[in-house]
């Protein structure tokens, strides 16, 4: 099979895989991690990389050329830091997942032992990710609302990875935070709903399944806390949170990604396994000249399959990583000082 594959070819059927995928609805890769990834078209690269161990793919030329071509020179995280740091990156656009609350006490998913898919046989659910599923919601709305009462939002606190994104925006560098998180703590840490695109939907509204009528997360909360499946006083219903369950149709606000990630100057990608698209296959629909940080503890995606020469990877614990860019940053009292001021604001919030 020829080397050269144009990926002018490719990136409108990437970015084409990428609005059908979302059009459609959000779908695991591996139903019940047993399943087979079903490969994008876009991901036919990744897949020539793989099997012919071939040179980097470079969006931005369009060809597959080997890494680290004239003047592309291996990026670290100091280059990148130095990149922020003197505002040569100022539409910095950042991915990320579960991973970046584990830190504040909330479980991600997958890790094994403590992920969430894990420990969830008290619900005696056919498998883990029936728990996200409208049919099995439909049939047995308890252990999704079991699960709320843990995750629901005033329970944790944001931490440092939350607080860097929200420093990245006060100094107008964030072009805007894609997340998977559910949790709302990109809200709590002051990032600008504008400036989120909370891609699996949020807690902080609900809708009632049978009439559609609109909640609040505050109208829920008794009910969630107490265990109990709310319900539609208008006309008994369950209310659900608009989470985005498999199978339900992403946000709108979603297809921002249309205009932010070719105008992404900066990818930082942390917390996620880059396992369920169409999130994932975010990661590969910036320009191929664009630097890709990675801030995770394993290699995922497309940087464990198919690195480009600009990526950068930081494995280990996303605080960790987040910190070293921080202080490569020289941003690290600033950051300090806006943490420890959220810190006295939910001190003070918990006394009233
Ligand atoms: N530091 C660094 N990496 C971490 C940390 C940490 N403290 N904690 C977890 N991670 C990494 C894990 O190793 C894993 O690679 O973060 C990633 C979390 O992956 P998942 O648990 O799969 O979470 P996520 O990628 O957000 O899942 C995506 O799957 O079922 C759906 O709705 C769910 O939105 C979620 C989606």
């Amino acid at each position: 099979m020829a080397s050269l594959v144009s990926s002018s070819l490719m990136s409108p059927v990437r970015l084409c895989c990428l609005y059908l995928c979302s059009r459609a609805s959000r779908r695991t890769l591996s139903a019940n991690g047993l399943g087979q990834r079903s490969l994008c078209p876009g991901e036919g690269a990744a897949a020539l990389c793989r099997q012919t161990n071939s040179p980097w793919w470079n969006g931005s030329r369009g060809f597959f050329s080997r890494g680290g071509g004239a003047g592309e020179e291996q990026q670290t995280l100091e280059d990148i830091a130095k990149n922020i740091r003197e505002r040569q990156f100022k539409r910095v656009v950042v991915m990320a997942g579960a991973g970046i609350s584990t830190p504040s006490g909330i479980p991600d998913f997958r890790s094994p032992g403590s992920g969430l898919y894990d420990n969830l046989q008290q619900y005696d659910l056919p498998y883990a990710e029936a728990i996200f599923e409208l049919n099995f919601f439909h049939h047995n709305p308890n252990p999704f609302f079991a699960l709320a009462k843990e995750l629901y939002p005033g329970n944790y606190q944001p931490n440092l990875t939350h607080y860097f994104v929200r420093l990245l925006h006060k100094k107008g560098q964030l072009l805007r935070m894609y997340t998977q998180n559910i949790d709302g703590l990109e809200r709590l840490a002051g990032i600008p709903p504008d400036m989120l695109v909370e891609a699996h939907g949020t807690f902080a509204t609900a809708t009632c399944t049978a009439c559609l009528r609109k909640y609040e997360a505050e109208d829920l909360r008794p009910d969630i806390l107490r265990g109990t499946v709310p319900k539609c006083p208008t006309c008994k219903g369950v209310i659900k949170p608009d989470i985005v369950f498999f199978g339900e149709e992403l946000p709108h606000h979603f297809f921002k990604y249309l205009t932010d990630f070719p105008l992404a100057d900066l990818l930082i990608i942390m917390g996620t396994s880059l396992e369920v698209e169409p999130f994932a296959s975010l990661a590969g629909a910036v320009r191929g000249s664009v630097p890709r940080l990675l801030i995770n503890r394993d290699l995922v995606g497309p940087f464990a399959w198919c690195r480009r020469p600009q990526d950068v990877v930081q494995l280990g614990d996303v605080v960790g990583g987040v910190q070293a860019l921080v202080d490569a940053l020289g941003w690290t009292q600033e950051l300090d000082v806006l943490m420890a001021a959220a810190a006295e604001k939910a001190a003070t919030k918990t006394e009233e």
